[in-house]
């Protein structure tokens, strides 16, 4: 692997054997890489947990992180996405990790740029490692994926967590359901009612509605909102013994779920954090050791 940049590209195979790392890095296993790397984390768009895992990972795997500040660089000059990169590969980085709010900005990077991309958001796009470390988050939980009920629930065009999540349940076997109000379905098939969704899920995924990226609509309103999809006190009650509640974050605590069960029983919502910070080391070694 050579690049991270959608879920659409990885196999199964690949899927696994970063889990499998992630999995290593957790029970205290160090990273084999053959020398120290130099990685630069570029992010255009506001981040805490991505931005703060990667470089959390890097230092675990012995890279050297090479500070960069999108919102002090060249970029605001009119610097293109390619340039600043190429830039980047002349001093000497070996790896990027980019957030941007365009939808494939990598594209432009596929040709004539030879250090690695990590895609850590692109637009309503994708976030490649937010998926994996969701599936290492389910898999740590039930030990396999094939026949597990998935109900992705929210904000769903504008999300890229749940088109990477999409992308690669489907792949391994889970039975992925949406849940949101009608005009956020986008492309997707969705339910606009929890009937018939909760009680037989596996695994209730919430998501953020993402006002940055609606057109202003004055009609919303969060409590009609958390009324129709939020997850109530009653609503997670009603869940199956065993089912988990996750969601990307940052949260917006009672919107998309009551405040109080953001750290109840079921949920993964901090332990995906945690999580993460394995499965980018996992994500950084596979790609650097193939440089
Ligand atoms: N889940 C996620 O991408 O969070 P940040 O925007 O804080 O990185």
């Amino acid at each position: 692997m050579r690049n991270l940049l959608s879920m659409e590209h990885l196999t199964n195979d690949e899927i696994m054997l970063i889990l499998e790392r992630a999995a290593g890095f957790e029970a205290g296993e160090i990273s084999n890489l053959p020398r120290s790397y130099n990685v630069a984390n570029l992010f255009f768009e506001p981040s805490t947990r991505t931005k703060t895992s990667f470089e959390m990972a890097e230092r675990k795997i012995g890279c050297t992180v090479i500070p960069f500040d999108a919102g002090f660089s060249s970029a605001l000059k009119g610097e293109t996405m390619y340039d600043t990169v190429k830039t980047l590969e002349m001093i000497g980085m070996d790896a990027v990790v980019i957030r941007a709010k365009e939808d494939e900005y990598y594209n432009e990077l596929l040709e004539g740029i030879n250090v690695a991309v990590i895609n850590a958001g692109d637009g309503a796009g994708q976030h490649p490692s937010q998926s994996l470390l969701d599936l290492y988050t389910i898999y740590k939980e039930f030990g396999s994926f094939e026949g597990l009920n998935v109900t992705i629930v929210g904000d769903i065009s504008h999300s890229r967590v749940a088109k990477s999540n999409a992308t690669s349940l489907k792949k391994l076997g889970v039975n992925v359901r949406f849940l949101c109000p009608p005009e956020w379905a986008g492309n997707f098939e969705a339910h606009h009612s929890w009937d018939e969704l909760l009680e037989d899920s596996d695994v209730v995924m919430l998501l953020r509605i993402q006002h940055e990226r609606h057109v202003i609509n004055k009609s919303f309103s969060k409590e009609s909102y958390h009324e129709q999809y939020g997850l109530t006190f009653e609503r997670e009650a009603r869940m199956k013994e065993g089912a988990i509640i996750m969601h990307p974050a940052p949260v917006n605590r009672d919107v998309e779920i009551v405040s109080e069960l953001v750290e109840c029983e079921r949920s993964r919502i901090f332990d995906q954090v945690r999580n993460g910070v394995f499965v980018r080391m996992a994500i950084l070694e596979t790609i650097l050791k193939e440089r």
